[in-house]
């Protein structure tokens, strides 16, 4: 019988590739959005096919009447506390009172549970309303595809096209990174949603490259020589961050302050992921990390 998926975030970057993939795999799409929506994001969703409902979001009953006949909840919202904690509790609570089974929440990060809270704020909001969730008895998977494949077009120390340099921490010139692009991130999620077999955990990697690895990517790619640069050591690099996150409280208030960003560089280089759950459904490809790098290294 065919599934009815409801997707929170769906007019973000991720959230509306989710939609399109579970289209794609015939599902029943709805997604509940704010009045303040704009209104061609809505648009763009309803001509695919998903059924748009405008809710008020601080309402529990009003998720939970779109929530009804629902298999799936799948959460795509992007925020700090208020979104990640708040208004996820508030579709988990709709979800709950309308019987919805299964419930993905919006992790799509490096597996925190590896690392010691505290280290990423991103990811301490993330295990605040894991706690929550797990206290329920909805049948919960979290998806971590690591960074989005799309950070490397960022000029971070990671990889940095202007100077031509590939930097790491410590002596972690050989350690992998894990990167997902959005759309094989999508594309797994929409499957994962469709399974309710699913485990509790799923790691994902569209390619897993250590910066020695970006090197000879970039040379088999461009013929280009970039540069190697150790930065610093890992606990250096842990005592700068503290010191530009205190120096920069209105950080606090923004998703992605300068000093977050590094917190995210920091998780990258202290864990990775150990078992990939790529090869789950079989019918997926995944992005090679020379593909990638062809893709946008000129
Ligand atoms: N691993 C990585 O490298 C990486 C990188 C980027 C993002 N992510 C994660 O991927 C997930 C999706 O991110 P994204 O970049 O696709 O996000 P995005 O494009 O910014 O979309 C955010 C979505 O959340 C909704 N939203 C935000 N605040 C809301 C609020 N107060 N009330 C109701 N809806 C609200 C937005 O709705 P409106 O259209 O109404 O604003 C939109 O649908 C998040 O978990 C994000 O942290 C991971």
């Amino acid at each position: 019988m065919k599934k009815t998926i409801l997707v929170a975030g769906a007019t973000g970057n991720l959230g509306n590739k989710i939609c399109r993939e579970l289209i794609k795999r015939d599902a029943a799409v709805i997604t509940i959005v704010r009045t303040a929506t704009d209104p061609e994001k809505k648009e763009i969703l309803t001509k695919i096919g998903v059924r748009v409902i405008e809710a008020d979001l601080t309402k529990t009953d009003e998720i939970e009447n779109a929530c009804k006949g629902v298999d799936c909840v799948v959460s795509a919202l992007a925020g700090l506390g208020d979104v990640i904690i708040d208004l996820q509790k508030r579709v988990l609570d709709g979800a709950l009172k309308a019987g919805v089974p299964r419930f993905i929440p919006s992790d799509f990060c490096t597996d925190y549970n590896y690392l010691a809270p505290g280290e990423n704020r991103n990811f301490d909001l993330r295990r605040q309303f894991k706690v929550y969730l797990d206290s329920t008895d909805i049948k919960a998977s979290s998806i971590f595809n690591g960074a989005f494949a799309d950070i490397l077009k960022y000029n971070t120390p990671i990889l940095n096209l202007k100077d031509k340099s590939i930097g790491y921490w410590g002596e972690k010139a050989d350690w992998t990174l894990d990167f997902t692009t959005m759309d094989n991130t999508a594309a797994f999620t929409a499957e994962v949603a469709l399974d309710e077999n699913s485990p509790r955990d799923l790691q994902i990697a569209s390619f897993q490259i250590s910066p020695n690895m970006i090197r000879a990517d970039v040379k088999e790619a461009t013929g280009q020589e970039f540069s190697m640069q150790q930065l610093s050591s890992l606990d250096d690099f842990a005592q700068f961050i503290k010191k530009q996150r205190g120096d920069n409280p209105a950080g606090e208030f923004e998703l992605y302050a300068k000093w977050q960003q590094a917190q995210y560089m920091y998780s990258m280089f202290s864990t990775h992921h150990h078992q990939l759950s790529n090869l789950r459904y079989e019918n997926l490809s995944w992005t090679t990390g020379l593909e990638y790098i062809r893709s946008f290294v000129k």
